[in-house]
């Protein structure tokens, strides 16, 4: 059973949209619920940190030339955020919003690094909104101030959050999850505020093909806790939602590869995580992709 979250939305707004009512249940298909509920994906050695995420290893110093360590594997989950949240121009001042949070770790990383006004962390699992709430511990009470960082429970196709909140919309390594991504895209798009800059990376399908072979070869696939979207798709999708400019930038040069050799060091991590993903890159089934866009400006 998932734990009991404390309300979200930390300290001051207990009325916020989307709190978990005390019998909050996750809006998830049961696999991904599971996933981030009783077995919370974050404890698996393979995903470092409290992050769950492949990583971006393109800007680690040097990495062919020596085993890759754990701070490595953060720093390379770490750089997957920098990597979306350098997409956001002029981010001082402005509010930003994470769809599909998990720990609140990268929402905390904008905050710190990247001068936001303000971070709004969502997730549709009660117990990452519980593990976000004590990850931020700290941060949430620091000072008197308007509020800087906030959590809040909800799914990504029905976001529990007035129009036009946020200057920038981002995800990272969540979309994979999504069984409704045009619906994510309208919401996307509902939230943003007119001329607001929407970024996302995770891995899709790259060829039409591969929506019947994935499953076959990933068991997160076959068991229903990944979709095989199709990367066109989404971007169609994103645009029939009103996003403008949208660009696809494939980026799994800088993903795959090192992931698997961080992987292949540890005979501990052999088995804990499933490794064909770079069978999958290598033979063009799949990519991991960074896709921007911005909202119209009226
Ligand atoms: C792989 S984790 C990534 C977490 C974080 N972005 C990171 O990189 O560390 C995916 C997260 O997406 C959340 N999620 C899955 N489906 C969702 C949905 N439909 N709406 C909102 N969040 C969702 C899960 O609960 C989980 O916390």
């Amino acid at each position: 059973m998932p734990q009991q979250p404390p309300p979200a939305g930390g300290p001051g707004r207990p009325d916020r949209p989307g709190h978990p009512d005390g019998a909050a249940r996750p809006d998830l298909p049961e696999r991904v619920a599971a996933t981030y509920g009783a077995e919370d994906l974050g404890t698996v050695p393979a995903f470092a940190g409290g992050f769950i995420n492949f990583g971006y290893w393109a800007w680690l110093p040097e990495p062919a030339d020596r085993p890759l360590t754990e701070d490595d594997r953060i720093r390379s989950e770490q750089d997957l955020y920098r990597l979306v949240l350098d997409t956001c121009d002029r981010p001082r001042g402005r509010t930003a919003l994470e769809v599909g949070c998990g720990r609140g770790l990268g929402c905390a990383l904008a905050l710190k690094e990247f001068d936001f006004r303000s971070v709004i962390g969502l997730d549709a699992h009660p117990d990452q909104i519980a593990r976000a709430l004590e990850a931020n511990a700290a941060l949430l009470s620091e000072g008197a101030g308007p509020r800087r960082l906030e959590f809040v429970l909800g799914p990504a196709q029905r976001m529990p959050l007035p129009d036009g909140c946020a200057d920038f919309v981002y995800s990272v390594e969540a979309a994979q999850h999504f069984r409704d991504l045009p619906g994510f895209a309208r919401e996307a798009v509902r939230v943003l505020r007119p001329g607001g800059l929407f970024a996302l990376t995770t891995f899709f399908a790259r060829v039409p093909d591969a929506v019947r072979v994935l499953p076959e070869l990933l068991p997160p696939y076959a068991d229903g806790l990944d979709v095989p979207h199709l990367v066109d798709d989404v971007a169609a999708a994103f645009g029939a939602a009103g996003l403008r400019d949208v660009a696809v930038t494939p980026i799994g040069d800088g993903v795959w590869e090192c992931y698997d050799r961080y992987m292949e060091q540890r005979p501990e991590l052999r088995d804990k995580w499933p490794r064909q993903y770079l069978t999958a890159y290598q033979t063009g089934l799949l990519d991991y992709y960074l896709i921007t866009a911005s909202a119209p400006a009226d």
